[in-house]
Order: C-alpha cells, then sequence, then structure tokens
C-alpha cells in the first residue's frame, strides 16, 4: 500500500521534531504543501523553520489546533490529505507542576482535530486521507531491568504528560474503530538533535557546560532513556504515513539505551575535548538533585514492526548524532539565548496575531 500526499497539515512544526519533520519532508517531497499550524507556545519558534521562509510549498499560520473553525477552515480550503499531528505540550517536569494545559492540548485539542478532520475525511473533498498521531513510549508506563515495549504492551502512564498522551491515542483508536478513520499512531523513544528546546536533558547538558553551571542529575542517575536521532523520528514517520495499513499503530527507537549518567558523563568528556578543557574538569559540575516524581526507570523500544513491515532502520549511529548535536548547539548559541529569553514571542505577536 503507498499514500502520496499532496497538502500535509502539520501541527505543533514550530517545536523541536515537528520543524525537524518539515525540514526532511519538504526537502524528500518536492509538489507536496505543508501548512504549519502552531499556537507558538514558549517551546515553538519560527526561527527553527526561517531558511522555508520564502518556499512556497511552506506556510505558517499560528492558531490553537483546539479551534474547530480555524481548523475546519484549513482543512477545507487547502485540500489536506494528511494531518500529522506533533503538536503537545512535552516536558514530564512541567506536566507535574501544572496538568491542566497538558489535558487541554493533548486530550482535548486532539479530540477537536480528529473530529473536524473526521468531518473532512467524510465530506470526500479528498479522496484519500490519513491522521498520523506522533505519540511516546511514554505511554506504556516504566520497564523493569529487562524486556521491550511492544505495540502490545498495555498502556500504563505514570506522569500527567504520559497519561493525556495515552488518552489522545485512546481517541485515535475510537476515531478508527468507531468511524472507521484512517488513523496512524506512532509511539517514540526519547530524540535528540538540533532545535531541541533546552528544557530536556541533552540539550540542557550542552548549554549548562558551555556555561560551566551545574548539571543536575534526578535521583541516582540509573533511570535508563532510549535516545533516537529526530532525523531518523522524522524519517519514520514519512515511512508510516506513505506506507503504514490504517488502523496500525508503529513503535519508533533506535535500540540505544543509556542510563542518565553515562550520558552526562560522555556530553562532559566530549565537550572537555571539544572546549579544551582539561580531562574530567566538566564532571564537577554534575549535582545530584531530588529525584523527579513518579520517576520511570527505563524505557527500551522494540521497533521490529516497523523494521519488518516498512523496511525502516535508524541512519545515524550515536556517536555521528551526538557530536553533530554538540556541533549544532555549539554553533547555535544565539539560538538557545533566544528561545530561553522568550524575546522572540513579542515580534511573532506582532507578525501573526494571537497572545503574546
Ligand atoms: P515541543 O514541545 O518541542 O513542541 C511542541 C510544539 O507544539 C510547539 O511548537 C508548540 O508551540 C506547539 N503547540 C503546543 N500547544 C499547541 C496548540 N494548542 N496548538 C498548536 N500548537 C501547539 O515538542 P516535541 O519534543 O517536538 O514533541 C513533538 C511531539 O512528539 C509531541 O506530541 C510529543 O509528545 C512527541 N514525542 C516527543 C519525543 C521527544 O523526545 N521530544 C519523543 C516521542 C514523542
Ligand atoms: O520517551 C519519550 C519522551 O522523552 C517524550 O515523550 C517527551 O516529550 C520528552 O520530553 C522525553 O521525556 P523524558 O522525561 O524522558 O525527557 P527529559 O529530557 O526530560 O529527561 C530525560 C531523562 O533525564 C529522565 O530520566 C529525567 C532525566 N533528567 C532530566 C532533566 C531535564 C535529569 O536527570 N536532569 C534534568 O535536568
Amino acid at each position: 500500500m503507498s499514500f502520496a500526499p499532496q497538502s500535509i497539515l502539520v501541527t505543533g512544526g514550530a517545536g523541536f521534531i515537528g520543524s525537524n519533520f518539515i525540514h526532511s519532508f519538504l526537502a524528500g517531497n518536492p509538489g507536496s504543501q505543508v501548512t504549519n499550524l502552531d499556537v507558538l507556545t514558549y517551546a515553538g519558534n519560527l526561527n527553527n523553520l526561517r531558511t522555508l521562509e520564502n518556499n512556497p510549498a511552506y506556510s505558517f499560520v499560528r492558531g490553537d489546533i483546539g479551534d474547530a473553525t480555524l481548523v475546519a477552515q484549513l482543512l477545507t480550503e487547502r485540500k489536506v490529505d494528511a494531518v500529522v499531528h506533533f503538536a503537545a505540550e512535552s516536558h514530564v517536569d512541567r506536566s507535574i507542576s501544572g496538568p491542566e494545559i497538558f489535558v487541554r492540548t493533548n486530550v482535548l485539542g486532539t479530540q477537536v482535530l480528529l473530529e473536524e478532520s473526521r468531518k473532512h475525511w467524510q465530506s470526500g473533498v479528498v479522496n484519500d486521507f490519513r491522521f498520523l498521531q506522533i505519540s511516546t513510549d511514554e505511554v506504556y508506563g516504566s520497564l523493569g531491568e529487562s524486556g521491550f515495549f511492544t505495540e502490545e504492551t498495555p498502556l500504563a502512564p505514570n506522569s500527567p504528560y504520559s497519561a493525556s498522551k495515552a488518552g489522545a491515542d485512546m481517541l485515535v483508536r475510537a476515531y478508527h474503530e468507531t468511524y472507521g478513520m484512517p488513523t496512524l499512531n506512532t509511539r517514540c523513544s526519547n530524540n535528540y538533535g538540533p532545535f531541541h528546546f533546552p528544557e530536556k536533558l541533552i540539550p540542557l547538558l550542552i548549554h549548562n557546560i558551555i556555561n560551566r553551571k551545574p548539571l543536575p542529575v534526578y535521583g541516582d542517575g540509573k533511570n535508563v532513556r532510549d535516545w533516537l536521532h529526530v532525523n531518523d523520528h522524522a524519517a519514520a514517520v514519512e515511512v508510516v504515513l506513505k506506507t503504514a495499513a490504517p488502523g496500525s499503530i508503529y513503535n519508533i527507537g533506535g535500540n540505544n539505551e543509556w542510563f542518565n549518567i553515562d550520558i552526562v558523563n560522555l556530553v562532559c568528556d566530549l565537550l572537555d575535548e571539544r572546549l579544551g578543557r582539561s580531562s574530567g574538569e566538566n564532571r564537577t559540575l554534575i549535582t545530584f538533585v531530588k529525584d523527579r516524581p513518579g520517576h520511570d526507570r527505563r524505557y527500551a523500544i522494540d521497533a521490529s514492526r516497523l523494521k519488518r513491515d516498512l523496511g525502516w532502520e535508524p541512519a545515524y549511529t550515536f556517536e555521528r548524532g551526538i557530536a553533530e548535536t554538540i556541533e549544532w548547539y555549539l554553533s547555535h548559541q544565539e539560538w538557545v539565548a533566544e528561545v530561553t529569553s522568550g524575546s522572540y514571542r513579542e515580534y511573532y505577536t506582532q507578525q501573526y496575531g494571537g497572545a503574546a
């Protein structure tokens, strides 16, 4: 089965993974149109897409996925034949201190997007249609020392963030089962790479090391995450969109498990060398801090279904990916300063309207 979308609505395309996806999709699919619908929260930054500003295949609309009128208008006017839904509140720590917005965006926002997509698909404005829900391995909860998450692992989310993503996944499932809507669902492990907001572990480490700030390690540092380069995630999303059977779910992961403390030590050592600091100097910045409440111990993805059915495999080794990511942050310190100061938000409000 092969599906060739002509007009894609990407939600949350100004965020980390969405912006990387838009770059790679447009580069590989000349002739397709991409509309980026993003409300520009603290995590959205149009500088991630600056090189596309004059590309006629790309357009940006500032708006909320929960705005049914706007979503319906975009779907109809642009004859959208695929929705690739990245928009979300995505940071676990923020979901612990303020869960409400996570339910509003991730659950209710997804429901609005699904409902307007259902009406659009049933109206027959386009011949074929897909709704791709971008989800996370966190919906499966936490693993012990062995084993992997498969697509059959029961959902057991532990944080308000993962609970809201699991809720959205269940709605996607229900729209397929109830209405026969051609939905797809991917669940990926931890991403790293360019344009990653520096509240997440890897960009936070790089940024703090450059600036000789403390490196907070939660708990004993022995939690395990399974890291995948964002370009590999983007490639997997494209393969699923074009070739997966409607109703299917695919795990995405790179079989690349690390204890947090080992990642911290690695980034310290690579930056000792890169910044000409003495061996072990950056490790002195490591500071063990109070653990995250409900902190999932281990994630590990079994992505064999994706490899077997659709032929996807990661292209990046971790050695290459982490080295390139460090170089990217070293050469984009202005980007980091900008996204952490929030000064760009007023400018966007003048350009595109909406709340600052
Ligand atoms: P991000 O926080 O960097 O970006 C989220 C984007 O969504 C931002 O541009 C933000 O402005 C936008 N947004 C938020 N609320 C919105 C709303 N109501 N309407 C329109 N736009 C809105 O997130 P990310 O890390 O790029 O994650 C993207 C998706 O991938 C999320 O759904 C997340 O659950 C999933 N995911 C992330 C990872 C990861 O490691 N970062 C791994 C697996 C899955
Ligand atoms: O697994 C996929 C998920 O990965 C995505 O669904 C989420 O959107 C994304 O944020 C990410 O969630 P994590 O909680 O795993 O990522 P984070 O970068 O916040 O933390 C990674 C690990 O590092 C986790 O075990 C917590 C720990 N950590 C994090 C920070 C920010 C620290 O020890 N210190 C820190 O300062």
